[in-house]
């Protein structure tokens, strides 16, 4: 087999006007949805009833790239560190926490009635007019408390009421003396947990963004005061590190101080890391300098004192808080759109997720180049050598040039193709998604070479 040339053709990515603000692309959107459900990585929620409103399940392709990008969060955040431990608190939880966290007094959103078509709407996303009936006649503005409400046990009554956790965090937080005790960490020090959040919200939309229930991905530092401010502006460095060690590009990718007037009611500073979604910029993750507000508040609602206190100094306090805040799903949606590329190969115009190999659902596509009795053998044998590493997608149907086409276009780095030399001289050809290059390796060679190719080079 021969290598094959590419050549680079307009596709539609996101665009900035010259000087920065971006300008919405509707085509790289609808690309990325369309191919979402066309390949199987997110599907309408129950789609047989018709779905549900901005509510989304993640299929086949999904779930795999979903799993992928978690563990290259885990990777940097925990794995790669010894300052970071993990838990996996409750989802359902006793609804003091909430009472302390300030979630049940002023986790709310302003929201407005259009008295014409009746819908409802965030007001601070609209303006004056109503965007479905174009209407003026809105009411007032109303705090809408985001929490899902439910109630624990057989009997719905006040005592029984429980929330849906609208943020990870506070599992961290409640679990603080427990942590310093069976881990004998000392500040600086992180608990991370990734896990699943709700939020009632009152205009969920751009596809997955902005959802009802995603996961969460956060980590809590806790500090000495006088160290928040510098481990904040490591952890804005570190994250955005994070993101381009993964693919993202720095032009897709800027940080954002809030100013002091959108700052939440526990945050002393906050960053946000933004993407050029289709639509503009818009929040991927937040970085928050929580200072003591946290602990403080669940020493005061609980009468137990979360504080460290530093034996060799006999210094007692209560730590400052630093606070990377990232949702999955919202960065698996960044992580496509940042792939997602059309170019023509041989004549032939191709899309390709030009994904990072570790984030790719699929790392190999096994491919014998017919569906022959004497090939399948083979082609099975190197599959389950190379599924012991890796996820491996297995193709025998269509035209071998097809299967290339249909691997690029989900973002498999890497297609092993067995043909019938290889009978003969045990290699197969191993090829490229981006450069569509193909080198011969012998088979014995197969693990070893796409080792040191699958290799994450930030780590
Ligand atoms: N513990 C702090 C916290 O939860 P946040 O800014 O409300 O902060 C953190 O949420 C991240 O969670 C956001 O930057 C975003 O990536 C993700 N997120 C928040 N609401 C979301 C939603 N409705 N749908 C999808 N992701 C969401």
């Amino acid at each position: 087999m021969t290598s094959q040339a590419s050549a680079s053709a307009p596709a539609p990515e996101p665009q900035t006007e010259q000087g920065g603000e971006a300008e919405p692309n509707p085509e790289l959107f609808d690309a990325i949805v369309n191919l979402c459900k066309r390949r199987g990585f997110v599907f309408p929620s129950a789609e047989i009833y018709g779905g549900m409103r901005s509510t989304y399940d993640w299929g086949p392709l999904g779930a795999l790239l979903l799993r992928n990008v978690r563990e290259a969060w885990w990777r940097a955040t925990v794995q790669e560190r010894d300052d970071v431990v993990a838990i996996d608190a409750a989802i359902l939880t006793n609804p003091k926490v909430w009472e302390a966290s300030g979630h049940l007094a002023t986790f709310a959103d302003p929201m407005v009635d259009c008295r014409n078509c009746k819908e409802r709407w965030r007001a601070d996303h609209i303006g004056d007019t109503c965007p479905k009936c174009g209407s003026h006649d809105l009411t007032e503005a109303r705090p809408f408390n985001l929490m899902f409400k439910t109630f624990v046990g057989p009997v719905e009554e006040e005592a029984a009421i429980a929330y849906l956790r609208p943020e990870t965090a506070q599992g961290m937080f409640v679990n603080f003396l427990n942590v310093l005790q069976t881990t004998r960490k000392r500040p600086p020090f992180g608990i991370a947990q990734i896990g699943r959040s709700f939020r009632n919200e009152i205009t969920p939309g751009n596809f997955v963004f902005r959802t009802r229930e995603f996961d969460q991905m956060e980590l809590e530092f806790f500090v000495p005061p006088a160290e928040a401010a510098g481990w904040f502006e490591y952890w804005c460095d570190e994250r955005l590190a994070w993101h381009r060690r993964y693919g993202i590009p720095d032009r897709l990718l800027r940080l954002r101080q809030h100013e002091t007037e959108e700052l939440s009611h526990y945050s002393a500073a906050t960053a946000d890391i933004e993407f050029l979604f289709p639509w503009g910029w818009g929040e991927l993750m937040g970085i928050a300098n929580r200072t003591d507000y946290d602990l403080t508040a669940h020493s005061q609602h609980s009468g137990q004192r979360l504080e460290y206190f530093d034996q060799s100094t006999g210094e007692r306090y209560v730590p400052y808080v630093i606070e990377p805040a990232q949702g999955l799903t919202r960065t698996a949606m960044a992580f496509l759109l940042a792939a997602y590329d059309e170019d023509v190969v041989a004549g032939e115009r191709r899309t390709v997720l030009r994904l990072h190999p570790l984030i790719a659902p699929y790392q190999v596509a096994v491919l014998p180049l017919s569906k022959k009795e004497t090939l399948t053998p083979l082609a099975r044998e190197v599959l389950h050598r190379l599924q012991r590493h890796w996820m491996c997608d297995y193709d025998e149907t269509q035209a071998i040039g097809r299967r290339y086409r249909r691997q690029d276009e989900i973002g498999t780095p890497y297609c092993v193709t067995i043909d019938f030399d290889s009978l003969d001289d045990d290699q197969a050809t191993v090829r490229e998604r981006d450069s569509t290059a193909q080198v011969r390796v012998p088979i014995a060679d197969l693990v070893k070479v796409l080792s040191e190719r699958l290799a994450d080079p930030g780590a």
